[in-house]
C-alpha cells in the first residue's frame, strides 16, 4: 500500500509529463486567442454546492463524490467537476459587474469515485471554459469552436460532434410528461436505477447503458420534438452558424447529459478512435444555474474535456511523443578547488538563462564525461588546477570535437554567442 498510488490516480512525469505541458501550452494559447482568462478556484467546496450544482439526481452526487466533515464538521467535497465552482466564484467575487460576457477557463483535477479503467480515473483532470451572460447562440457557437480548435490544434480529426437541445424548463416539462407516457407501459423492464429516475429525472433513462432500457428508449419521442418556438429557433440558428462555419455535426437526440443543470443546446465531442469512454469533451448551456445557487438569472455556456481522454485520442492518432533531452554545456572538474569553480560557473551560466550541469558524484573524468554524454550537454568543458591557474579552459564542441580556449570571465558571453 505504501508505495502503491491509491487506484483510479496515476504519477505524471518524464516524457509523458512533457507531452501534458505542451497539451497545456496549446490550451492556454487557444485560450489567449478565444478571450478567456483562467479562473483557480478551490480543490474543495461546501457539499452542499454540487448537490445544487450537478444535481441531487444525477450519478456523480448521489454515487461518485468524494465527501468528508473537516474538522469542524463541515460538509466539504473534491470537486468532481469545474461548472459549479466557476460560477460560486462568479457570483461571489461579483464578476457580473464587469464587462460582459464573462468568460473563463480553468485546468483543474476533478475527482470521481467511478469504476476505473482506460480513460475513466477516480482522479482525472478538465481543460474547461464558462461563457456566462450571453443567451445568444453565436455564444453556444463560439464555444463549440474552441473545443472544435483545441481537437484541430492537438492533431485530432477522428473525433465527432454531436449535438442536440434539451430545451427550456417549459419544453423539458412537457417533454418529461410525453416520455413518462410513452415508458409507464414498460416499467417494468426497466432497470431499478431507471425505476428510480422514472420519477425523478426521467431524461436520464435516455441515457441509460443498460441493453432493455436503451432497446425500450430507442423509439421513445425527443426532446427535439416538443420544443418551444424560442429554443427550436435558437437550436435552429446554432445549426446555421455551425453550417456557415463549416463546422458538420450529427444531431443526436440521445445526448442529454449526465448533469442537471443544462438547458438548450447541449453537445459532446465523441471520438471515433479509442473504445468505451470516448466522449472527450461535453457541454452546452446552462442558464438556470447562476439563479439556482444563488446568484441573478444569468445565461451561460460551458464545456470541459477530459485531458486523460484527450491525451489518450491525440496518441492513438499520432503516435506517443519523445522529447530528446539536451543540456547546454556540462562542466565537470578534478580536485576540491575545481568542484567550487566548476559549480559557481554553473549557477553564474544558469542565472544568463543557459542550461548547465555538473557533476554530484566526484567521478572519474571519464565517467563525467560518459554522464555529458548521455544528458545530450551540447558543449562541455574539465577544470582541473592547470586551468584554475590560468583562469581559462578548453571548451568543446561534443558534436564536432572542436576546442576553444574561454576565459572563465568570458564564459557566460561566449556560450551566449554561440548557442
Ligand atoms: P462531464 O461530461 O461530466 O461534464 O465531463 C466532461 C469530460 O470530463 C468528459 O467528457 C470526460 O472527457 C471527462 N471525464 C469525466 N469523468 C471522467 C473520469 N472519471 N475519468 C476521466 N475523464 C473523465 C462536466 O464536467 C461539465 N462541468 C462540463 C461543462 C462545463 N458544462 C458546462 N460547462
Amino acid at each position: 500500500m505504501l508505495t502503491k498510488a491509491p487506484r483510479g490516480t496515476k504519477d505524471l512525469f518524464g516524457d509523458e509529463m512533457n507531452a501534458w505541458l505542451e497539451m497545456e501550452n496549446i490550451i492556454r494559447d487557444l485560450c489567449r486567442d478565444f478571450s478567456y482568462g483562467e479562473i483557480r478556484t478551490p480543490i474543495f467546496e461546501h457539499t452542499e454546492l454540487f448537490q445544487r450544482g450537478v444535481g441531487e439526481t444525477t450519478d456523480i452526487v448521489q454515487k461518485e463524490m468524494y465527501s468528508f466533515q473537516d474538522k469542524k464538521g463541515r460538509n466539504i467535497t473534491l470537486k468532481p467537476e469545474g461548472t459549479a465552482g466557476a460560477v460560486r466564484s462568479y457570483i461571489e467575487q461579483k464578476m457580473y459587474a464587469g464587462i460582459q460576457p464573462t468568460r473563463l477557463y480553468y485546468i483543474t483535477p476533478a475527482f470521481r469515485y467511478e469504476k476505473p479503467q482506460a480513460g475513466r480515473m477516480r482522479q482525472f483532470h478538465q481543460f474547461g471554459i464558462e461563457l456566462l451572460g450571453s443567451d445568444s447562440p453565436t455564444a453556444d457557437v463560439e464555444v463549440i469552436t474552441v473545443a472544435f480548435e483545441l481537437l484541430k490544434r492537438m492533431g485530432i480529426t477522428k473525433v465527432k460532434l454531436h449535438i442536440n437541445s434539451l430545451g427550456g424548463p417549459e419544453c423539458r416539462k412537457k417533454y418529461n410528461e410525453k416520455l413518462k407516457e410513452y415508458l409507464k407501459d414498460n416499467l417494468n423492464n426497466l432497470c431499478e436505477t431507471c425505476r428510480d429516475r422514472f420519477e425523478r429525472n426521467p431524461l436520464r433513462i435516455l441515457d441509460c447503458k443498460n441493453e432493455s432500457c436503451s432497446v425500450i428508449v430507442s423509439n421513445a419521442p425527443t426532446v427535439l420534438d416538443v420544443l418551444g418556438d424560442e429554443c427550436r429557433s435558437h437550436f435552429e440558428q446554432v445549426k446555421a452558424l455551425l453550417d456557415e462555419m463549416g463546422i458538420s455535426y450529427i444531431v443526436d437526440t440521445g445526448i442529454v447529459r449526465g448533469l442537471d443543470y443544462y438547458t438548450k443546446t447541449v453537445f459532446e465531442f465523441i471520438s471515433t478512435d479509442i473504445g468505451a469512454q470516448g466522449t472527450i469533451c461535453g457541454g452546452g448551456r446552462y442558464n438556470n444555474l447562476v439563479e439556482e445557487l444563488g446568484g441573478q438569472a444569468t445565461a451561460a455556456v460551458g464545456f470541459a474535456v477530459g485531458l486523460e481522454r484527450l491525451m489518450m485520442v491525440a496518441e492513438a492518432e499520432n503516435g506517443k511523443k519523445e522529447y530528446a533531452q539536451y543540456k547546454d554545456i556540462f562542466i565537470g572538474s578534478i580536485g576540491d578547488a575545481a568542484i567550487l569553480k566548476a559549480h559557481s560557473l554553473i549557477y553564474k551560466l544558469r542565472q544568463a538563462g543557459i542550461i548547465a550541469e555538473g557533476d554530484h558524484f566526484n567521478r572519474s573524468v571519464k565517467a563525467q564525461m560518459k554522464y555529458a554524454d548521455k544528458i545530450g550537454a551540447r558543449y562541455s568543458m574539465i577544470i582541473g588546477e592547470d586551468e584554475i591557474n590560468k583562469g581559462k579552459a578548453l571548451l568543446k564542441n561534443m558534436n564536432t570535437k572542436e576546442e576553444i580556449e574561454v576565459s572563465f570571465l568570458d564564459l557566460v558571453n561566449t556560450m551566449k554567442s554561440i548557442l
